[in-house]
C-alpha cells in the first residue's frame, strides 16, 4: 500500500438502484416497495420537458408522503447544461423534506461540474439549517466525464457513480444503439470463430479505480434489453467480478437479479472464509504463504477473502 491509505467506500448496500420517471407518480409506492437498495426518483432524461415543473412537484411531495423504508432515496437532477439544473437543486433542498438523502447529476464532465452543484446545495441547507448532509452520486457518460474520471472521483460530497452506457456511447461516437451488454459488431476472431468482447470494460475499470482511490462506491448503470435476463445477469457478473457493487433496474423485473448476483454467494463466502482460516494456520506457524485446494495464498489472498467476507457481512447487517 502506498503512504496514502485507500479510503473505505459508504458502508451501504447499493446493489440495485430502481429508477422511475418523476413523470410517472403511480409507480412511486411500489418502487419504496421494492427490494431495491437505492431508489432514484428521475428528473432527468425519462421526463418530457413539458413535465419537468410537474415531475419536481411530484417528487418533492413523495419524499415526505412515502415510506421509503431504510433505501438510500436519491433524485437525479437534470444536466448543467440545462435550464432545469438550479431549480431542481432548490426547490429539493428548500422544499422536500429531510428523508432526501443525494442527488444524482447526470452528465458531469468534470469536478468542476461538483463544486458548482457543491456551492448550490451547501448554500442552502445553512440557509434553511437542514441538518443531513446530502451526499451526491454522478453518471459517468461522456468522453469528458471518463477523460476527468479521478478529479471528479475526488471531489466533496461523493458517494457513487455510475456508468451510464447509452450516453456515453453517444459522446464516444461508438457505433451501438444498444444500452450496456454484448455488441453484435465488438468481437475477436480466431479460425473463423468469432468471441465477443467487452465495449465498456475500459470505462468501467477506469471507473473502479477512481472510485477505489478515492472512496466511493463504483456501480454499472443501465441494461436497456429488461426482456434479456441472462444479458442482465452476464453483464452485471462481468461488472462484480471488476469491483463494482450494483447496477441500475430500469424494470422492477431486474432487481431481484441485480440483488443475486452482487451478494456475495454463501459458497464464495464459505471459501473464503476457508481461505482466512488457511491463512491463520500458516501464521501460527510462522509461513506467509500456504496451500489451499491445491494452489497458492498468501497474505494478498487475506485481503480478497475479506472484500468478500465484508460484502457480505455489511449486507446481511
Ligand atoms: N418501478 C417500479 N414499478 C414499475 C416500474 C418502475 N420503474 N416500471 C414499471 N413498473 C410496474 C408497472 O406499474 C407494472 O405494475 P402492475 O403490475 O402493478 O401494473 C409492472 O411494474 C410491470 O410494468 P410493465 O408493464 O412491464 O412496464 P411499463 O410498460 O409500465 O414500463 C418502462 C416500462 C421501461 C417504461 C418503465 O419501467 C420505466 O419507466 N422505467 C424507468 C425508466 C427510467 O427511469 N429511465 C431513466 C434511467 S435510464
Ligand atoms: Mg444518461
Amino acid at each position: 500500500m502506498s503512504f496514502r491509505i485507500q479510503p473505505t467506500a459508504p458502508a451501504r448496500p447499493n446493489r440495485c438502484q430502481l429508477f422511475g420517471p418523476g413523470s410517472r407518480p403511480a409507480i412511486f409506492e411500489k418502487m419504496a416497495a421494492s427490494a431495491a437498495d437505492v431508489i432514484n426518483l428521475d428528473l432527468e432524461d425519462s421526463v418530457a420537458p413539458s413535465d419537468k415543473d410537474s415531475a419536481r412537484a411530484n417528487i418533492i411531495t413523495a419524499i415526505s408522503d412515502i415510506d421509503w423504508g431504510s433505501k438510500t432515496l436519491s433524485v437525479r437532477i437534470n444536466g448543467l447544461d440545462t435550464p432545469y439544473w438550479y431549480k431542481d437543486v432548490v426547490d429539493l433542498l428548500e422544499q422536500a423534506g429531510d428523508r432526501l438523502d443525494q442527488i444524482m447529476i447526470p452528465k458531469v464532465g468534470c469536478a468542476g461540474d461538483i463544486y458548482a452543484v457543491d456551492a448550490l446545495v451547501t448554500a442552502i441547507e445553512t440557509a434553511k439549517g437542514r441538518a443531513k448532509k446530502i451526499t451526491f452520486e454522478v453518471i459517468i457518460e461522456s468522453a469528458a466525464g471518463i477523460a476527468h474520471v479521478e478529479e471528479i472521483a475526488a471531489s466533496p460530497r461523493m458517494a457513487a457513480m455510475s456508468l451510464g452506457a447509452a450516453d456515453f456511447a453517444a459522446s464516444m461516437g461508438m457505433q451501438t444503439t444498444g444500452i450496456g451488454g454484448t455488441q453484435e459488431n465488438y468481437y475477436m476472431l480466431r479460425e473463423g470463430q468469432k468471441y465477443w468482447s467487452d465495449p465498456w470494460h475500459w470505462a468501467q475499470t477506469a471507473i473502479v479505480a477512481a472510485c477505489r482511490t478515492h472512496g466511493v462506491l463504483p456501480v454499472d448503470g443501465p441494461f436497456g434489453d429488461f426482456s434479456d435476463d441472462e444479458g442482465f445477469r452476464a453483464q452485471a457478473r462481468r461488472s462484480t467480478t471488476l469491483g463494482m457493487v450494483g447496477k441500475w433496474a430500469i424494470h422492477p423485473k431486474q432487481v431481484a437479479i441485480a440483488n443475486e448476483v452482487f451478494t456475495p454467494s454463501d459458497e464464495a463466502v464459505a471459501e473464503a472464509r476457508e481461505i482466512l482460516a488457511a491463512m491463520e494456520e500458516a501464521k501460527a506457524k510462522g509461513e506467509g504463504a500456504t496451500v489451499y485446494k491445491g494452489r497458492l495464498v498468501d497474505i494478498a489472498s487475506i485481503k480478497q477473502a475479506e472484500v468478500i467476507v465484508r460484502q457480505s457481512e455489511m449486507i446481511a447487517g
